[in-house]
């Protein structure tokens, strides 16, 4: 049976991503396609709806982001936000101007309880703004279904047509009814069954790699993370003893961190999977010795970790897949969906493939947003402390420690995150911090223990809540939680003498520590 799927048509604005996944979580799949995306190939793709995303520009200047007049003709729904219903009553005959006032922020709207959008809906309900042009007038056939003080029309629909234009956020926390809005464009009007669990995609993955893989021998290069973790599992489930994971320890994990892995996926857990763990930890240190610039570490890590696995694999021989733990957000973000220009090349150990003699690449967490991934991660009775991990980034304490990586350094930065992140815990704060953990500066200084004279490093904590990771805000500690976690790292590890709070947002630092 074909997936019932909405389309999102991204006009680059900072908010795609979620759009998909608050569609989703209504349980109706979705992908992200480019406005430039072809119509036929739109219309190939059979959505039962269309939502086009917020934008950067102002849709009326020359050579701004826009689309044909056709895709509104299809008979398919198509709801636009902000700036995609600003394109939709352009494109469609109406008017879009510079706004006399310019709305920013949570914003009291006034809805007509008529429209199905707004069925349910408090008739005063508060909604996320960001806009600096406004619909000046409408489309012909359309009429307005919600006003703001400022903004006449912060709605509007062509209920025959099946066409709607929201000027808000509906896919933004801040808009507090906006899931609902979103349940009714989906399922509602686009007569969506809601039929994406997964507990059905875990099933139906299984067995299609089953049938994929036949008897073949399959490979998978394991880093303990929540990506590789889950598709590891996954492959396990539908092949068993076909599979083999190789694990890299290079002695940049944190705390336990290699034993852990081991014990979920070792010769001792629950799956009857090859397991081969390399602990290269010396090998590693050896290269990094006398490094110091961040873009070296990473690369001489990256490199590393490839002749490790180039090695590894070797003694395997030929295989027939090779499994990767590609998520959506790598997809869109790498430019195969969407719009959004972000590379981050850097993020992940480049060349593995090149250095394994394999027919074909399984990606089974393709499709998948982050969430989704550790939903599909609790399906498979992955426990939930591996499924609710920190991301971490690949060159792992290599780029949380300022200047040359030593194995002393290593330990004192594993031992200090270890009990930053232990106390997160018990303030009851893990799941409501988007990325936490300490890094170690290159400084020294003196201070003072007992009756000694010290003269030790200064670890950095860092705490931030971001949406995307791609812009960040520093995280507000309660002040109680920070000075625990001062004095449990002063007291207990060796060669600390002061804790920092990092209170930078990105831009302008980054969210690593590096
Ligand atoms: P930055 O430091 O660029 O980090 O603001 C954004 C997010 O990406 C993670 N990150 C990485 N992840 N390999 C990865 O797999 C990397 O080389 C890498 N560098 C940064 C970082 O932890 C944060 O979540």
């Amino acid at each position: 049976m074909e997936q019932e799927k909405v389309l999102v048509i991204d006009f680059g604005g900072q908010y795609n991503q979620l759009v998909a996944r608050r569609v989703r979580e209504c349980n109706v799949y979705c992908e992200i396609y480019s406005y430039k995306t072809d119509l036929e190939q739109i219309r190939a793709m059979n959505p039962r709806g269309i939502i086009l995303t917020g934008g950067p520009d102002s849709c009326y200047v020359e050579g701004a982001a826009t689309c044909g007049r056709e895709l509104f003709e299809m008979g398919i729904p198509v709801l636009g936000l902000c700036y995609g219903a600003q394109v939709m009553m352009l494109v469609l005959g109406g008017r879009v101007e510079k706004a006399p006032v310019r709305e920013y922020g949570k914003t009291m709207v006034t809805v007509d309880n008529t429209s199905v959008l707004f069925s349910d809906v408090k008739q005063e309900t508060v909604c996320w703004m960001s806009h600096f042009d406004y619909i000046s007038q409408m489309a012909p056939g359309f009429r307005v279904t919600a006003h703001t003080a400022d903004c006449p029309v912060a709605a509007a629909e062509n209920r025959e047509k099946n066409l709607y234009a929201i000027q808000f956020h509906p896919e933004v926390l801040h808009t507090q009814e906006g899931t609902k809005m979103l349940h009714h464009f989906v399922r509602t009007i686009c007569g969506c069954g809601g039929s994406w669990r997964m507990d059905s995609f875990v099933k139906d993955s299984v067995l299609a790699i089953r049938e994929q893989v036949g008897d073949g021998k399959v490979l998978c290069a394991l880093s303990g993370g929540v990506d590789s973790s889950v598709a590891a599992v996954m492959l396990a489930r539908a092949v068993g003893s076909q599979l083999t994971c190789v694990f890299v320890d290079h002695g940049l994990l944190r705390k336990n961190e290699g034993d852990e892995v081991e014990e979920v996926f070792g010769a001792h857990g629950p799956y009857q999977l090859n397991f081969i763990r390399v602990n290269a930890q010396e090998r590693f240190y050896k290269r990094l010795a006398g490094v110091t610039e961040p873009e070296q570490k990473r690369k001489i890590i990256g490199e590393e970790f490839i002749r490790v696995f180039e090695e590894e694999a070797k003694k395997i021989g030929a295989v027939d897949y090779l499994v990767q733990g590609t998520i959506y957000p790598d997809v869109v973000e790498s430019g195969l969906g969407g719009e959004s220009a972000v590379i981050k090349s850097h993020h992940n150990v480049g060349g593995l493939p090149d250095c394994v003699d394999f027919k074909e690449i399984i990606e089974p967490l393709r499709s998948l947003f982050k969430d989704e991934v550790r939903k599909a991660g609790l399906e498979l009775g992955i426990p939930e402390h591996l499924v609710y991990r920190q991301p971490f980034p690949g060159p792992g304490l290599g780029i949380r420690i300022i200047g040359e990586v030593t194995q002393e350094k290593v330990r004192i930065v594993q031992d200090a995150d270890a009990i930053y992140r232990e106390e997160i815990v018990k303030a009851g704060l893990d799941r409501t911090i988007g990325q936490y953990f300490a890094a170690l500066t290159n400084m020294r200084s003196v201070g003072v223990m007992g009756d000694e004279r010290t003269y030790d490093y200064a670890v950095a904590l860092r705490a931030v809540n971001t949406i995307d990771f791609m812009t960040a805000e520093s995280a507000e500690i309660p002040w109680e939680v920070l000075q625990i976690v001062m004095s449990r790292i002063i007291n207990e590890v060796r060669g600390v003498n002061r804790v920092f709070y990092d209170l930078t947002s990105k831009p302008p630092g980054t969210i690593e520590f590096e």
